[in-house]
């Protein structure tokens, strides 16, 4: 097989280097393990937060080399849930790439996604995923935005079956979707399922995060800043008293623990592109989450100013 990165290659190990040398000096946060939460179909347990990677593409020198302290930074500060889709570009090769510049692969939980219609279609799909990212083995495959429940989900199955898939799953981030997953999950024994949710994008708490629990199956959450939107929301505003009694130091920090401490989400994936934020946000998986009533309090606080 040839992989499909290799003009790529000089300027990706370049990033590797740096990379092998922050993996291998850990600073004192980082020995502090991140909490963690149990995956209800296989027992494995992941850290809270994880990496969203639709940004990553190709690049200059410097975009690579910022991709890959980026990824440095996430497996230096605990993180393991890196999430990535044939249809984000660039991302699974370029993340491909990096994790076998420096032999990253067992330190990760990689998760990925097949938004083809049809088995053939589908098997396709995953043999490029599995090229692109340079692994015979993926943590976890998910139907993108639910397609292929008929054809390509049996597909899954049979890979997960043959022990080439870990776990298998839906995906969504559109409340339009919401009845046709949930149909979804009455229907199929799923490990995981991934839904948007966020502190200002509460609607999947109403029943899917319920559900899930119920099936038992795991939840990753995406967009939990709302795509950036909510960084907007709060601006210059300085952090509320109440977000020293959870140990949050940054809005990232509060938008996570938020979504975390629903007792139904095992990680949320945050995208990024930046080891600084990186670092903020997996500090969101150390200390204490908010209970019921301060989740209540982030959420009043959070309308009032979009409301505003
Ligand atoms: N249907 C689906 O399956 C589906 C749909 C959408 C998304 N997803 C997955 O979910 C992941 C997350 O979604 P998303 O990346 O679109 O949205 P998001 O996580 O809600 O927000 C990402 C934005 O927040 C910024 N950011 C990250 N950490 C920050 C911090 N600590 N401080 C300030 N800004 C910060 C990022 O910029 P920087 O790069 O500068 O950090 C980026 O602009 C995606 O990467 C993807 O893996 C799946």
């Amino acid at each position: 097989m040839t992989p499909r990165v290799d003009p790529c290659r000089r300027r990706l190990l370049q990033a590797g280097v740096a990379l092998g040398a922050a993996v291998l000096l850990p600073p004192a946060a980082a020995q502090t393990p991140l909490l963690t939460r149990p995956v209800p179909s296989t027992g494995i347990r992941l850290p809270l937060v994880g990496l969203g990677t639709n940004r990553f593409r190709f690049g200059d020198d410097a975009w690579l080399a910022r991709l890959g302290e980026t990824l440095a930074a996430f497996i230096r500060f605990g993180g393991q849930v890196v999430d990535t889709a044939p249809a984000y570009g660039d991302s699974e090769a370029v993340i491909g790439s990096l994790m076998a510049a420096d032999a990253l692969r067992e330190r990760l939980f990689l998760a990925t996604k097949v938004g083809r219609e049809g088995a053939r279609e589908g098997r396709k799909s995953l043999a490029d995923s599995y090229v692109a990212l340079r692994t015979p083995r993926l943590d976890l495959v998910q139907l993108h935005n639910l397609r292929g429940v008929s054809t390509v989900l049996p597909v899954l199955r049979e890979q997960k079956a043959a022990g080439h898939i870990g776990h298998i799953g839906i995906t969504s981030s559109s409340y339009r979707q919401y009845a046709e997953m949930e149909a979804i999950m009455r229907r199929e024994r799923l490990d995981f399922i991934q839904v948007d949710y966020a502190v200002g994008n509460r609607g999947a708490g109403a029943r899917l995060l319920p559900l899930a629990a119920e099936r038992g199956m795991a939840v990753l959450v995406n967009l939990p800043f709302g795509r950036g939107a909510q960084f907007r929301a709060v601006g210059e505003r300085p952090l509320p008293d109440w977000a020293a009694e959870i140990d949050c130091s940054s809005w990232a920090q509060v938008f996570l623990k938020y979504v975390v401490s629903h007792p139904a989400v095992t990680c949320a994936i945050p995208g990024s592109t930046q080891a600084a934020h990186v670092a903020d946000n997996l500090g969101a998986a150390r200390g204490r989450l908010p209970d019921t009533a301060l989740r209540q309090e982030i959420a009043r606080y959070f309308d009032a100013i979009t409301d505003s």
